[in-house]
């Protein structure tokens, strides 16, 4: 499998740690500084399906497909608008897309668990050319009277178009049950049989405890996807990891001991966007002209389950 193009969208509203600053018992400082996140974007009057639909659409022109290629559309999200159909069925009446698509739940490791599923179904010959979303609304689940979660997070959508070649050599995925760290439940809906149902809970989670389990995980699965493939860390031109907090990119990349400028960042203007972060990402340095035919990548994400993600692409 190989990636084809890139696209993504960012809502219209920004919001800063000032403006945060006016509900919430925080500041600029603290949050930057712990953080590096300085604004995020939000969605007031726009959906998720429309963001979906832009960074699909940025994806296709940018590989240069039409809706009527596309034979499999998967869209990795912890919560779509509607439960079904999924969001994948959702977006491609307006993309001219008429084939199967699925919703995942990979948490911030969505978007490297879509391409996964993406490179089976290419490699089994159930399909050619894959439309992959990472489309998230994080704003609609955390809890904005909580600073030490609401503060870090942002809404976001970044695709991709997959196809036959060899550009993705090798990905691989870890978990560790810890359902305790990290969690937001749906509605209980309103079944007449269910005994105490637990109420809906806002994302809850413990940011030091993520924090840990995040350097850790993430620099062992990178040193490992390195060695096995004989590589040295300054052998890789871009590591583009989850967006979750620039001190954890920092961590990873000090004990990588490579220079800042191989993990680009996005964090200080979109906050943490779940699975859509590496896919604007992405996006972000395609569109600068910074990835070149042969520009080798590791993608690295980790997040709820707990669970973590590692790919190693060729450009
Ligand atoms: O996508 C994957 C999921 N998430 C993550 O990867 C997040 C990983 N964790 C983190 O990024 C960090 O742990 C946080 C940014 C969440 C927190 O940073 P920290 O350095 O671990 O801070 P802390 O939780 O130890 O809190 C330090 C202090 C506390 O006050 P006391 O108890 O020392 O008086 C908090 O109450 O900072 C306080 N605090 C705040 N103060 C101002 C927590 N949130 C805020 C806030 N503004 N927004």
């Amino acid at each position: 499998m190989k990636l084809l193009g890139t696209g993504s969208a960012l809502p219209r509203h920004c919001v800063t740690n000032d403006d945060l600053a006016t509900f919430l018992d925080t500041n600029d400082e603290w949050i930057s500084t712990r953080t590096g996140i300085r604004q995020r974007r939000v969605l007031t009057d726009e959906t998720l399906q429309s963001l979906a639909e832009r960074a699909a659409r940025g994806a296709m022109e940018n590989a240069g497909v039409t809706g009527e290629e596309i034979d499999f559309v998967l869209v990795s999200t912890v919560q779509a608008e509607t439960l079904s159909p999924a969001l994948a069925c959702d977006i491609q009446a307006a993309l001219g897309i008429k084939c199967m698509g699925i919703d995942i739940n990979g948490g911030c490791t969505g978007f490297i668990a879509a391409l996964s599923v993406a490179q089976g179904l290419i490699a089994s010959g159930q399909a050619r050319l894959i439309l992959v979303v990472s489309a998230e609304a994080l704003s609609r689940f955390a809890d904005w009277t909580d600073r030490s979660t609401c503060v870090l997070f942002g809404d976001a959508a970044g695709a991709a178009v997959v196809g036959e070649g060899d550009g993705v050599e090798d990905i691989r995925f870890t978990g560790e049950p810890r359902r305790d760290v990290l969690c937001a439940s749906t509605p209980p809906g309103n079944s007449p049989f269910a005994i105490n149902p637990a109420p809906a809970q806002y994302l809850k989670m413990q940011g030091q405890e993520v924090y840990k389990f995040a350097v850790s995980h993430s620099f062992r699965d990178i040193r490992d996807m390195l060695a096995d493939h004989d590589l040295q860390p300054e052998n890789v031109d871009f590591y583009l990891l989850h967006q979750a907090n620039m001190r954890i990119l920092e961590a990873v990349r000090t004990r990588l001991k490579v220079e800042p400028e191989r993990f680009p960042h996005n964090i200080e203007r979109t906050g943490n966007t779940s699975s859509a972060t590496i896919p604007v990402l992405l996006d972000e340095l395609n569109r600068s002209g910074a990835l070149k035919p042969g520009c080798r990548l590791i993608l690295n994400a980790f997040g709820a389950g707990l669970c973590t993600g590692t790919a190693l692409v060729t450009w």
